[in-house]
């Protein structure tokens, strides 16, 4: 997944469940009318959480609980959490420790505050968890979820001081038993696809939080993805901790279809305008995706494709499974058939055993891709994983100067990839309001923010956008289609991408 969310922005509110920021107000009135439940839910983490945190809501819509932008007065709370690094765990027991205000304000009216811990954290801490918070009512793991109204009817009828755990990886499969999503997500949307990994990266804590690789069944996906569109849905983002390395039933059941197949047949979907995937592993990138990325029109041309590190030995020892070569002519591959494609990337630095030597061959190959974005963090030991006992851990310092050379070097690719779209026309799906009145804010077809004066009606809608600024995080520029007072617009909805390299 984009470590976005656990980088740059290090805690992720709930924003995308803000009932405002919700596309269709009209039907979220309908559906919430008859709720009477304050529920208040904070994701941490990557996107896969945030889709989560979505779900849950849906799961928990008809016990009557209805999302609330604050977490006074709730009467249930749910931490989704995120264990990727360092100070995860204490992160959560310190905004437990503040929810207790917040409990003690409900209990004072002669209410209860259910307080739930989902997500990454509560699969590794479990049991510990609830010692160690006893406020805690339930602690439950991402492959659980859907068992929620059963949990909290248990949790409600064992009263404070008494947590219920569930962190099974169960037999049945979680999205056979959510509900249809009832919220509409907005004009961009997340579709989780898979879910869990095998690569087992030394590092990396997703395989023992997450579970084993699953795939969705492709009919699945496809219904939602349909279910989403008809909510007015543009773009969706499929999600996955592994995502290319998708191999889902197919709808006739005799075989699996590969994530490059996927995307063709999502494409077909009338009214989806936009599809992007994240986050992919180099090992499962295969010429069906490749070609996908040719022949696809709706496929983006932005790529999330994690490396780590440059040097053949440390990869080796992350057990990444592709030497930094492997990288390269994977995205060479992948530019000669989409010659547009905009590369990002994950790095860690400081990885035991890590030389000066090793970290140049970062800085090589960095500057041999050229990245459009990139996450980059410090190596952070992380509990039960190999690379967290070996000997050779890299001070702290050092890791500290690596890692802001890293960030030097990718901020300056960033920011002059900024400006090569200065002066071009991009079409950009407006779907949020910006902070300054009569500003809304789109992603252009390379993941970039750009800032447009526009009027209201025009969100969820794509539209040419001439660029005029750009600064390292984001774009300015001017909405270049025509807008009719009809709505009906002479240009609407161009999605034309310019195949030229840029
Ligand atoms: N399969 C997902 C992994 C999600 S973790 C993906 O490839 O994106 C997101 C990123 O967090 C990883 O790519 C890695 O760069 C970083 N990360 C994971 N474990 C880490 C650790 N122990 N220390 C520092 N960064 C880590
Ligand atoms: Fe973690 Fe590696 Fe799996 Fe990504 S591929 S989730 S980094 S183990
Ligand atoms: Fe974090 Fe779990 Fe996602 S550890 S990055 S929330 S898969």
């Amino acid at each position: 997944m984009s470590p976005r969310a656990c980088d740059s922005h290090e805690e992720r509110d709930n924003d995308s469940l803000k009932p405002e920021t919700w596309f269709n107000t009209a039907q979220r009135t309908d559906t919430t009318t008859a709720l009477k439940k304050k529920l208040y839910i904070k994701t941490y983490g990557c996107q896969m959480n945030m889709y989560d945190s979505a779900r849950m809501a849906d799961v928990l819509a008809p016990l009557g609980y209805a999302p609330s932008d604050s977490p006074e007065g709730a009467d249930m709370i749910i931490l989704n959490t995120c264990h990727i690094r360092e100070k995860a765990a204490e992160k959560v027991y310190s905004e437990l420790g503040r929810l207790r205000e917040v409990q003690a304000g409900k209990a004072e009216t002669g209410g209860r505050t259910l307080i739930a811990v989902a997500g990454c954290v509560a699969q590794a801490e479990g049991e510990e968890m609830l010692r160690r918070a006893p406020q805690v009512d339930l602690v439950v793991g991402p492959q659980t979820y859907h068992r929620l109204p059963e949990l909290v009817a248990r949790a409600e009828r064992a009263g404070p001081g008494r947590g219920i755990l569930d962190t099974d990886f169960p037999e049945e499969d979680k999205f056979d038993r959510l509900p249809e999503e009832s919220r509409p997500q907005g004009p961009a949307a997340f579709l989780s696809i898979q879910e869990g990994c095998d690569k087992f990266c030394t590092f990396c804590v997703v395989p023992y939080t997450r579970g084993a690789e699953y795939s969705r069944p492709a009919a699945d996906v496809l219904a939602e993805a349909r279910r989403l569109v008809a909510q007015g849905t543009r773009e969706i983002t499929l999600l996955g901790q592994n995502v290319n390395a998708y191999h889902g039933e197919v709808p006739d059941g005799r075989g699996d279809w590969g994530l490059g197949r996927l995307t063709r047949e999502l494409a077909e979907i009338d009214g989806l305008a936009r599809i992007r995937y994240t986050t992919s592993h180099p090992r499962d990138v295969d010429d069906e995706l490749i070609a996908a990325h040719r022949d696809v029109d709706a496929l983006m041309p932005f790529l999330h494709l994690p490396v780590q590190s440059g040097s053949d030995r440390i990869l080796e020892a992350m057990n990444r499974r592709h030497t930094a070569d492997t990288y390269r002519r994977i995205v060479d591959r992948l530019r000669e058939a989409q010659p547009n494609l905009a590369m990002a990337s994950d790095f860690i630095v400081g990885f035991p055993g890590e030389s000066d030597a090793d970290f140049g061959e970062t800085l090589r190959l960095v500057a041999d891709i050229g990245f459009a974005q990139a996450y980059s963090f410090k190596y952070s030991p992380r509990p039960g994983t190999p690379a967290s006992t070996v000997e050779t851990q890299v001070p702290e310092e050092v890791k500290k100067e690596r890692l802001a050379g890293l960030q030097q070097l990718l901020g300056e690719q960033q920011l002059a990839f900024n400006h090569r779209t200065v002066g071009r026309r991009l079409p950009v799906l407006l779907d949020r309001h910006g902070k300054k009145p009569g500003q809304l804010i789109g992603r252009s077809p390379y993941m970039q923010s750009v800032h447009v004066d526009a009027p209201a009606r025009l969100l969820g809608r794509i539209v040419d956008v001439d660029i005029t600024e750009a600064l390292p995080n984001s774009l300015h520029g001017r909405v270049a289609t025509a807008i009719c007072e009809s709505g009906a617009d002479s240009a609407m909805d161009n999605q034309h991408v310019e195949r030229a390299a840029i």
